[in-house]
């Protein structure tokens, strides 16, 4: 579900013409619905209602500060994995309480940072990251509040960059030496254990592999619980799918339901990390044709978007819809490579797609781009990161300014020897 529709010929986001932004803001950019971002987070967390949660938003999905500030003001919190994405989520005004921090790299530095910040809990990943927390927390003369993040051992079924609770993953403290893990931080002064955190994988399409987690969990929770520990946060990571071509994930409400199923007689506030399932079709990537190009083995259409403004097509062979943004009527298709201006075969945003022909100057929009697309940017060939703007009904917002050539060399020093 998102409103990104066609009015006539014309692609619209909300109710403007998708075209009339990009002539105002050039291109590439990329553009959120409003509306979409409100409806997603609010089915999301109604399909919750029945029990006491909190949701998280994943800001490494998207993390500009207007989309952190729209869910902070609908009552929502943050999982940030790094100093940075605590500092933007605090500046987006998110309240700490509402923060939780996971990552198996945690630094002193951005451990201390979110101390002194008082966020809700760590979620630690390591023997060696509690004792490390434990020594900041003392330094600090305050304590840790923790939960210890629980690798299931289940097999998601996506894409193995993004399965995290294998038994072979970097994530996590395996479900085996947990118990042991937690009697070794009921005994540090400094850790205030508070919870038990999983997150198993992302884009992932069906229920299944979220309860057979939930139900190691729980056991588990039992257990912790006859060591008389306070299990009183249980949160279930983020990684419920979207419709990108033809998957059919379960909706939130038919998730909430399993889930809830699992869990509501432990009594625990449950805490979600949704990251691709609020923001992922709610944005859009709009890119201009720059050419078309025809060889004897293959057609390519070169955009003036690459990957470094969009890497999931290189990075994970993802699929991402393609559409005109003025439709040409009975056009006729083309099967080409879209393909970006950055110097590697691997630079494309499609393969072998067959589109209609467009022309030098037409604009296309990359569905699905609103989770891990900008936060994946990088300024690779010197390239300018894109605007993002934001639409609201009839008018748009430029939330991130387009990056400047002074933008790029920001920071660097030739020293006086050369
Ligand atoms: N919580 C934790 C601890 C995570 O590591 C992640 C995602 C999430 C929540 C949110 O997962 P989501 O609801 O968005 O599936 N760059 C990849 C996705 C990497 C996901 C990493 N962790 C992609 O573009 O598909």
């Amino acid at each position: 579900m998102h409103y990104f529709e066609y009015k006539g010929d014309e692609l619209h986001c909300e109710e403007i013409s998708i075209a009339e932004i990009a002539a105002k803001v050039g291109t590439p950019f990329y553009l959120y619905s409003h509306r979409t971002l409100t409806q997603h987070y609010r089915v999301f967390d109604e399909a919750f209602s029945p029990i006491p949660h909190l949701i998280c938003f994943a800001v490494k999905a998207n993390s500009n500060l207007a989309i952190l500030k729209l869910f902070a003001e609908m009552g929502g919190g943050a999982d940030v994995v790094s100093g940075g994405e605590l500092y933007r989520s605090l500046k987006a005004g998110i309240p700490p309480e509402r923060i939780v921090f996971a990552g198996v790299g945690k630094t002193r530095e951005e451990i201390a940072y979110a101390l002194k910040s008082d966020i809700l809990m760590f979620n630690v990943e390591s023997s060696q990251e509690l004792q490390l927390l434990e020594e900041v927390a003392a330094s600090i003369g305050t304590n840790a509040k923790v939960a210890l993040r629980v690798n299931p051992d289940v097999d998601p079924s996506t894409h193995p960059y993004i399965s995290t609770g294998l038994k072979k993953s970097k994530f996590g403290i395996d479900i085996s030496l947990a118990l042991e893990e937690y009697q070794v931080a009921q005994n540090l002064p400094h850790i205030d254990i508070v919870g038990i955190h999983q997150h198993i994988g992302s884009q992932i399409t069906e229920v299944s592999p979220f309860v057979d987690a939930l139900e190691k969990i729980a056991d588990l929770v039992e257990s912790l619980r006859e060591l008389d520990l306070d299990i009183r946060y249980l949160d279930v990571g983020g990684g419920l799918g979207i419709t990108y071509k033809d998957e059919e994930p379960p909706p939130p409400k038919e998730f909430a339901e399993a889930l809830i199923g699992v869990i509501k007689d432990l009594g625990c506030t449950v805490i979600l990390e949704p990251g691709r399932v609020i923001a992922g079709n709610a944005g859009i990537l709009v890119t201009r044709v720059l050419y078309t190009k025809r060889t004897p083995a293959k057609n390519f259409v070169v955009v003036d978007a690459g990957m470094n403004d969009l890497i999931r097509p290189s990075l994970y062979g993802s699929y991402h819809s393609i559409l005109p943004v003025k439709k040409l009527p009975s056009a006729p298709g083309l099967v080409a490579d879209v393909v970006g201006p950055i110097c590697e075969s691997g630079d494309f945003l499609a393969k072998d797609r067959e589109i209609p022909e467009p022309e030098m100057g037409d604009l296309l929009a990359v569905m699905s781009a609103g989770a891990y697309g900008f936060t994946m940017s990088s300024n690779y060939n010197s390239r300018p990161r894109a605007s993002e703007v934001m639409v609201k009904g009839g008018k748009f917002y430029i939330i991130r300014e387009r990056e400047s050539y002074e933008d790029l060399i920001k920071g660097e020093h030739v020293p006086d020897f050369l």
